[in-house]
């Protein structure tokens, strides 16, 4: 202290406290930025050194403006003087954290103002560090360390899950915290690392880390991690759209419900153990009646964890009796066997030609047995077929020959059916035009129209290659007719037996000898067969 300052009243104010930001400048004011007293002489700054020590920074005259740097030391190039006399320093740094004092120094006073600085600063970054792939479940598992980097003062770090704070309580979560501090700049370095025993459900839980701080606070979130957790229940799938059936492929699946997934297995079958590796399936190829019964799968890692499903398979044989293609005489028997065998109540069916009818059996032939007999096996919408084609030949005969003459024509239409297979050829005694033919089930009808010019006999024969037959018919060429042999016959019966059928009779009569042509009822009776 100079001597002409020692009668001076000197006070000391309390301390006030600024705050800077790292980095930038402090400020620090004079008695609250208080104007100077009017007799001021001059204000100067000094602080307090580590050892406890004034270290002087500079005087502010107040007469001419001047300012002197005193400090000798790093403060001599960052500390300045604005006109409220507030001290500035620039660079802060943590080493400016201590008391700086303004000492205003007037002619009647001498009056100190200290002021403490603290120097803050935000963490640089906030990161999650060493996160972790994958959670275990109910087993504490590093979820990762967040690390709040370069603070002052320190920040704290906590923890949230889904955003509610975790509480660590040493099992199911366990907080580690630990500070860093820089040993050149003073600055923390705080870092908390989260242990977590999570549950299946935790697979999305955000967890985030909290930094907090004077300055700031930071969220920093965590993409959802899986839980890994070990299978507790195996089960085995018989993979099939419907009821299995002899001669299927059959895949059997076995799931377990650990994450991640089991990859291998035993698959149990028939006594063998299969190990299937990065598949969870075992198909059986073709399947046999005799391989129904139970199969097992397991976990190959953990034999003890297994499942077990039984198969059935069904079958069902039809052994039919001829099948394909039959041909056989009209007249012959026909023995049809059908042998079925199935896993269960099986149904039998036949049809022909598309038609239902019951079990067939053929004692005597005939063409109207002709045609496609179908058996049909059927069991829970399984369904086996077997058929035959069944056809009955015969040598062709002829079932009836008739005769019209057409509306207003002078042609007469002639008729003649027959039947017989394989299919029958017409002949015809007389030159004809028109032709009709006509083939179905072993019946053939031929027509022919002939201008007869005389009386003819006309004849019919029908052939195939296992013989023939022949039919005759007179058919007259004039305007008249004949009184046929028949009715000659007829005649005396009705004679005999009925007045009224004579006066019918007598009636026919008359219109024959009247009429042009005969009735129609009289018209197809002269025919008689001729067997060869
Ligand atoms: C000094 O203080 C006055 C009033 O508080 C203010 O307006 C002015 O900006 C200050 N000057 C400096 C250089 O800080
Ligand atoms: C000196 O300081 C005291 C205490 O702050 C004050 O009461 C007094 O008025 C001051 N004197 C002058 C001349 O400023
Ligand atoms: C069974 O699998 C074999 C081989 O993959 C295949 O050729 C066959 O068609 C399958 N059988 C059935 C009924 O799917
Ligand atoms: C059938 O016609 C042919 C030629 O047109 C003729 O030679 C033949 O005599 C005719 N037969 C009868 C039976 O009329
Ligand atoms: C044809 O037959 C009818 C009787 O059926 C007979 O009356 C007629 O005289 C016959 N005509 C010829 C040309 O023989
Ligand atoms: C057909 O007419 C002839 C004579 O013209 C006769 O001998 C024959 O018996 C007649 N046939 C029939 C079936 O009437």
């Amino acid at each position: 202290w100079r001597p002409w300052l020692c009668h001076l009243f000197v006070a000391v104010w309390a301390t006030e406290g600024v705050t800077a930001l790292y980095g930038e400048i402090i400020v620090v004011p004079c008695n609250s930025g208080a104007t100077a007293p009017e007799d001021l002489m001059f204000v100067k700054w000094k602080y307090e050194k580590d050892d406890s020590t004034a270290g002087d920074l500079l005087i502010k005259q107040a007469r001419n403006d001047q300012t002197t740097v005193q400090a000798t030391d790093d403060y001599a190039e960052r500390v300045s003087i604005d006109d409220n006399f507030s001290l500035h320093i620039t660079k802060a740094s943590l080493k400016d954290q201590k008391t700086f004092t303004c000492m205003v120094v007037s002619g009647s006073n001498l009056t100190e103002y200290p002021v403490s600085v603290a120097v803050y600063k935000k963490p640089s970054s906030v990161q999650i560090m060493d996160k972790s792939e994958v959670l275990q479940k109910d087993k504490a598992t590093t979820v990762g360390t967040c690390v709040a980097t370069d603070a002052n003062p320190t920040a704290t770090i906590t923890w949230k899950k889904n955003g509610k704070l975790l509480v660590a309580d040493g099992k199911a979560v366990v907080i580690t915290p630990s500070l860093k501090l820089d040993p050149a700049t003073g600055l923390s370095t705080t870092s908390s690392t989260l242990q977590y025993a999570a549950s299946k459900e935790d697979a999305v839980a955000v967890f985030a880390c909290v930094s907090t701080h004077v300055l700031s606070n930071q969220e920093t979130k965590m993409e959802p991690v899986p839980v890994h957790y070990p299978s507790e229940k195996v089960s085995l799938q018989i993979m099939s759209k419907g009821p299995i059936v002899e001669g299927d492929n059959v895949t059997l699946k076995c799931h377990a419900d650990g994450n991640p997934p089991p990859s291998s297995f035993y698959f149990h079958i028939k006594g063998q153990k299969m190990l299937v590796e990065n598949s969870d399936t075992y198909t059986l190829a073709a399947i046999s009646r005799e391989a129904g019964g139970e199969y097992k799968c397991s976990l190959a890692d953990n034999e003890k964890m297994e499942a077990s499903q039984s198969i059935v398979v069904n079958y069902m044989d039809l052994s039919l009796t001829p099948t394909g293609k039959v041909v056989k005489a009209v007249g012959d028997t026909l023995t049809v066997t059908m042998e079925k065998s199935a896993s269960g109540d099986a149904q039998v069916s036949w049809t022909k030609n598309g038609k239902v009818l019951k079990e067939p059996v053929f004692s005597r032939l005939t063409f109207a047995d002709a045609g496609l007999y179908v058996c049909e096996l059927s069991m829970n919408g399984l369904t086996r077929h077997q058929s035959f084609e069944l056809v009955v030949e015969g040598k062709p005969v002829i079932t009836s020959l008739t005769k019209h003459r057409a509306d207003d024509a002078n042609y007469k239409v002639l008729t003649c059916e027959a039947e017989g297979v394989p299919e029958p050829n017409f002949q015809w005694s007389v030159n004809s035009t028109d032709e009709k033919s006509s083939y179905t089930n072993g019946k053939a009808t031929h027509k022919i129209s002939v201008i007869p010019k005389e009386n003819l006999t006309v004849t019919c024969s029908v052939s195939n290659k296992l013989g023939e037959d022949i039919m005759t018919i007179n058919v007259s060429s004039g305007k008249f007719t004949r009184v046929d042999s028949l009715v000659t016959v007829i005649l005396p019966v009705f004679i005999l037996y009925s007045p009224i059928s004579l006066q019918i009779c007598l009636r026919g009569l008359y219109n024959l000898a009247t009429k042009e042509d005969p009735s129609p009822w009289m018209d197809r009776s002269n025919i008689c067969h001729v067997y060869r």
